[in-house]
């Protein structure tokens, strides 16, 4: 297996089973381009093996993923469609290795959309889920600008989009989203109880029934090249650059000082 980039990224294989192990507790797992550089080799390198049947994503007790790091976002923002953020997401929209989650703790932004792209997703009770683009200036990605929609019917997508608040493991097991919710501390053993199954299946037919069952594949790739060209244009706007600072200095932002006045041009 190629080095990964960092050590915030941990992989193992065991059994037909890889695990996918964020390691950034003290930062609530935030993702920075590095790490998506280490997953998305890590997925690449294990479609190309053919003793894996099933990769497993975990975090810490309180945090599964806290979204891209929003400090590395400034520093690094995405340049190209070949940026470490969009490789990962083709990646795991691209697999046919099934994808397992469990998620305990907060889980937001890319922390929730990635579970779309999985096949079981185990949660704790515990959990607290949000997709705050819209509060940062940004627009969702992973896809999820269709795969929710789809996925929770367009009103309840609109909610979660569209106000960026928090939501329960409850609400998202009842939009189809969450497999199971059990207590924290049964999560992982849930979650290696499915995985283990899976790697006790025959791969080929394993891994040809997920090619079968995805959604539109062409579609959701063109939905997250299209979505990474908003996101990318968005990222250098005012509005996203007072959140990051608001982010930074533990304050709210406030939009209402680009607000425009009525007869201004569009953009
Ligand atoms: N990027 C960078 N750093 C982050 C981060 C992120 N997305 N999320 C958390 N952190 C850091 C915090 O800055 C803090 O660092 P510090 O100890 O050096 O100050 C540390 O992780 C702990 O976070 P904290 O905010 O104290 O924990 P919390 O339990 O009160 O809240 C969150 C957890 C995830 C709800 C909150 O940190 C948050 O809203 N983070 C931003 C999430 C986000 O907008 N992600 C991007 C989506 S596109």
């Amino acid at each position: 297996m190629s080095k990964p980039a960092t050590d915030l990224i941990q992989t193992k294989i065991n059994d037909g089973i890889m695990t996918i192990h964020f390691n950034r507790p003290d930062k609530k797992n935030a993702v920075t381009s590095d790490m998506y550089d280490a997953m998305a080799t890590a997925i690449t390198d294990a479609d190309a093996r053919q003793d894996i049947n099933v990769i497993i994503f975990t975090g810490s007790k309180d945090a599964f993923c806290a979204g891209n790091d929003l400090q590395d976002f400034l520093m690094n923002p995405p340049a190209s469609d070949d940026a470490p953020v969009f490789k990962f997401l083709n990646a795991i929209a691209e697999t046919d290795i099934p994808l397992v989650a469990a998620v305990d703790g907060v889980a937001v932004g890319v922390g929730v959309t990635m579970l779309l792209h999985c096949d079981f997703v185990y949660m704790s009770e515990d959990a607290k889920l949000s997709l705050p683009f819209i509060n940062l200036g940004l627009v969702p990605e992973a896809g999820s600008s269709m795969l929710l929609p789809n996925l929770a019917g367009h009103q309840r997508a609109a909610e979660l989009l569209l106000l960026g608040e928090n939501f329960t493991p409850d609400e998202a097991k009842e939009i189809g989203l969450v497999n199971k919710i059990c207590p924290s501390d049964d999560l992982h053993a849930t979650a290696m109880k499915t995985a283990k199954k899976l790697a006790a299946k025959p791969r080929n037919a394993l891994l040809q029934t997920k090619a079968l069952m995805r959604r539109d594949f062409e579609a959701v790739t063109k939905r997250i090249s299209k979505e990474a060209d908003i996101f990318k244009e968005c990222l250098g706007s005012p509005e996203t650059k007072e959140a990051l600072s608001a982010f930074k200095e533990k304050r709210k932002p406030d939009f209402t000082q680009f607000r425009k006045k009525p007869g201004s041009p569009k953009k």
